[in-house]
């Protein structure tokens, strides 16, 4: 009877990555987007890593032929190259296989229009629309989202400035008091607004149905609720009044003056700003200035909005450098 060889796999020191030539380095431990990145790359073999507990999936590669019985590797995680449709504007952009909608949106495009919550697919608080379908922005795949799908945040349901321009889900959770802290409350916008395009008239348990991937910690739901009901009211075209103390006839009145002949333009900072309080801070300022008809904009970036008949872009730069935040050219 021939010897028989009892195999002993390859230290994994000892393979070598294709790519660069050098020794493959096994990476500790795997994190929950490795897992569903390799599961989407068309995962065949699933291994328990020990100590971590995590369940990860390798793909296999093919077999070099001296070593058919080789164990699969790890493939290496490679970028992408999408062209993403956001707000009506295309965004071509390289990403990670393994980087989320919401950190594409914020840390490559400096778009800061949905919150972060928990990070894990719970609470809402990220949920942007994909073709019309609200989804956390935490938990997809940016490099799954090149392919012409539209992605809408709350910057691009809103048709102008200020309070006339928000679109009637943003006016009813401003004016209703649907928010405390505000932190689930982009969110829940988009998932109204999701609901608001396929039933014009929700009874209070389709809200509840809608709503249900937010979560709001603050436990503002009556609120939210009638701020939805007063939105689907303002929608069907129904006059709709709101009883906050705060509120002024003159708020929710279109306001006369510049708003249908303005302009605006994106500047980007010199100097990013350190937080989005700081634009929060900065934003106030500017709303005071004669000519400034509405701010928005990022750590990065600003757009301001100015009646042309007041001003024009090289007082708009001028008021930007006195407020300490001067743009780039
Ligand atoms: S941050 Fe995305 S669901 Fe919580
Ligand atoms: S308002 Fe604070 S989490 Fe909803």
């Amino acid at each position: 009877m021939a010897d028989r060889k009892e195999f002993v796999p390859p230290k994994s020191s000892e393979e070598i990555e294709p790519e660069s030539g050098k020794p493959h380095q096994p990476r500790p431990a795997i994190s929950r987007r490795d897992f569903l990145v390799r599961s989407n790359a068309g995962a065949v073999a699933v291994g328990v890593l020990t100590g971590a507990g995590f369940a990860a999936s390798q793909t296999q590669r093919p077999a070099a032929p001296a070593q058919a019985t080789r164990p699969p590797a790890v493939v290496p995680l490679k970028a992408r190259r999408v062209s993403l449709d956001i707000d009506r504007k295309k965004y071509d952009v390289n990403v990670d296989v393994r980087e989320s909608l919401w950190e594409t949106l914020n840390y490559q495009l400096g778009l800061s229009n949905c919150n972060l919550g928990c990070d894990r697919a719970q609470c809402g608080a990220c949920a942007v629309l994909v073709d019309g379908k609200a989804v956390n922005g935490c938990s997809v795949l940016t490099a799954r989202l090149g392919r012409g799908q539209k992605i809408l945040t709350v910057a691009g349901i809103s048709n102008g400035p200020g309070l006339q321009g928000l679109h009637p889900v943003q006016r009813a959770f401003w004016l209703e008091g649907g928010f405390q802290c505000g932190i689930c409350t982009r969110g829940f916008v988009m998932a109204s607004y999701a609901l608001l395009q396929t039933n014009k008239n929700p009874t209070t348990a389709d809200i509840k149905e809608a709503l249900a991937g937010n979560i709001c910690r603050c436990g503002e739901y009556a609120k939210i609720y009638s701020s939805v009901k007063k939105a689907a009211a303002e929608m069907r075209g129904e006059r709709v009044s709101y009883t906050a103390p705060w509120i002024t006839e003159e708020a929710i009145t279109p306001a006369a003056g510049p708003v249908g002949n303005t302009l605006s333009k994106q500047f980007e900072f010199a100097t990013p700003l350190g937080t989005i309080e700081q634009f929060d801070d900065l934003a106030l300022e500017l709303n005071q200035k004669p000519g400034i008809v509405g701010v928005s904009g990022t750590e990065r970036t600003i757009t301001p909005i100015w009646d042309p008949t007041r001003l024009d872009e090289a007082g708009v730069r001028r008021i930007l450098a006195e407020a300490g935040h001067p743009v780039r050219p």
